[in-house]
């Protein structure tokens, strides 16, 4: 209902245009797998339907004679969908990290913004593990975009155009700014950059065109939002942006028609597939003695997130099914992802009460640790991240109503969570764990991973939202 496609875009001429090209394309892609299907691999000629539908990356094509490479599908682009990278100017998105000191008010973001927002290693924890800060997706996306299979150099091959602007990274620096047009400047430039300057954009008005962002939307809707100024910036107010698909770690859930939800990072990056089915099968037999657990701080103020989260605490601290980790009293142990998986691993059930804005990144970190989310909220969740997670909320998450009723009327949470059987939370678990890949941002070396990653997902969805 949120995600409403833009189908009415999808009968323009230029669309009809767009597609015969498609067509055109696939047929020479075609004509090639058949050639090296009929010389290499005659018996199996049918499943060149399947891969012939595959446009060839550029790479593949230039060296036609490794037939391998353009028959395992890790290595080929699946979605058949090319995306082109726009070479933006530094000061845009890598630019930005040697002010790395002062990219957040709170934290020296230097060792986060390190390996191209994966951040320091964990060798503790073994290889692809890193201390990921939560607000990198828009890095992570892009280093593994750039040695992704489906990007291409030529802008005229390509389905997708993708815009390297950290504008999260670049919104936490500037938000103290009192004057809104210093804040609103980089953006500004990036839409002349793209809008005016490129042959691209005028072919679809942008439809085919996206950022990611790896702070909540809320930063960026500064006109449309109203209310008190906290720092935000009008990225998302601008009309050219309007015209693109922004993945954002929180969408505005009522009126951001065009916000997709990225899945905040967690600490995992794995480059294998071995990696990621061994840590499955450890969550999968990972002992929970806890029931439920609860990791973050208290709230001041009286808003209703404020209050169902001091309520929830309440209940965690006086459970002895419940560990609860309060940060406010003591920081550096909500930093640490060894305490937090730690703490996550150890329990059957997750609360992700609402924090400053809907969504939180520990979210993310419980399904990592295969522990079930309890939401409070729907735009927790259900309302943000419609690419990456089953519509059925029901078969990985709890939801207790919080909404609109005072600490008093709220259900007391260890009674909901002990009327689950054991065998429905069983299944629950399974599920959640089998989501961990696609929420997962691989390792952004890792070419050949056999398994779809978050940046996997988003591309396909991405091109079947902007292709059909
Ligand atoms: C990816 O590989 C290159 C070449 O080996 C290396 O220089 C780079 O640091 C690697 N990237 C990350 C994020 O580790
Ligand atoms: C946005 O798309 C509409 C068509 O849907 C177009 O008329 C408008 O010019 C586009 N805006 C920009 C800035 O390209
Ligand atoms: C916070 O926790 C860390 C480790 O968990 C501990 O070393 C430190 O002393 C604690 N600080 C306070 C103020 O409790």
């Amino acid at each position: 209902m949120l995600t409403k496609k833009h189908s009415k875009f999808l009968n323009s001429k230029q669309f009809h245009n767009l597609k015969s090209t498609v067509i055109n394309h696939r047929y020479s892609c075609v004509t090639l797998s058949l050639f090296l299907f009929i010389l290499f691999w005659f018996s199996s000629f049918l499943f060149s339907f399947r891969i012939g539908k595959q446009p060839l990356s550029t790479t593949t094509q230039s060296t036609n004679h490794n037939v391998v490479a353009v028959s395992t599908p890790p290595a080929a682009c699946r979605t058949g969908v090319l995306v082109y990278i726009y070479d933006l100017p530094p000061e845009f998105n890598l630019g930005l990290l040697e002010d790395c000191q002062h990219l957040n008010r709170f934290t020296n973001m230097c060792p986060h913004v390190a390996n191209r927002g994966l951040g320091q290693p964990l060798p503790s924890l073994g290889r692809g593990w890193f201390a990921t800060n939560q607000f990198t997706s828009e890095m992570l996306f892009h280093a593994r975009l750039e040695s992704h299979p489906c990007r291409t150099r030529d802008p005229s091959r390509a389905g997708l155009f993708y815009v390297p602007f950290y504008g999260g990274l670049h919104m936490s620096s500037r938000y103290r700014e009192p004057d809104p047009v210093v804040r609103d400047v980089l953006a500004l430039r990036m839409v002349e950059l793209v809008v005016r300057l490129s042959p691209w954009w005028q072919r679809r008005h942008g439809r085919d065109h996206f950022i990611t962002l790896g702070r909540t939307a809320w930063d960026f809707l500064r006109e449309s939002n109203g209310g008190p100024d906290f720092g935000a910036n009008a990225l998302l107010d601008m009309p050219a942006v309007k015209n693109m698909s922004v993945l954002v770690v929180e969408r505005q859930p009522w009126t951001g028609m065009n916000h997709h939800g990225l899945p905040y990072p967690s600490y995992f990056h794995p480059t294998t597939w071995g990696e990621m089915l061994t840590w499955q099968d450890k969550m999968q037999r990972s002992k929970r003695p806890y029931l439920f657990s609860f990791i973050g701080g208290a709230r001041t103020g009286g808003g209703a997130n404020a209050a169902i989260r001091n309520e929830m605490m309440r209940q965690c601290g006086a459970s002895p099914r419940c560990e609860l980790v309060n940060c406010a009293a003591n920081g550096s142990k909500c930093h640490n992802p060894e305490k937090v998986l730690g703490v996550m691993t150890r329990s059957e059930f997750c609360l992700q009460t609402p924090g400053d804005s809907f969504t939180r990144r520990s979210t993310f970190d419980a399904v990592l640790a295969g522990c079930i989310p309890v939401f409070f909220s729907r735009h927790t969740c259900y309302t943000q991240y419609a690419w990456f997670l089953p519509q059925d909320w029901r078969s990985y998450s709890v939801f207790i109503e919080a909404e609109g009723l005072t600490p008093k009327k709220m259900k007391k949470i260890e009674d909901e969570l002990m009327k689950i059987t054991t065998e429905r939370r069983e299944k629950m678990r399974s599920k959640v764990i089998g989501l961990i890949p696609r929420v997962t941002y691989a390792h952004p070396n890792g070419t050949t991973l056999g398994f779809r990653d978050a940046v996997d997902v988003a591309l396909e969805a991405l091109g079947k939202h902007i292709v059909n």
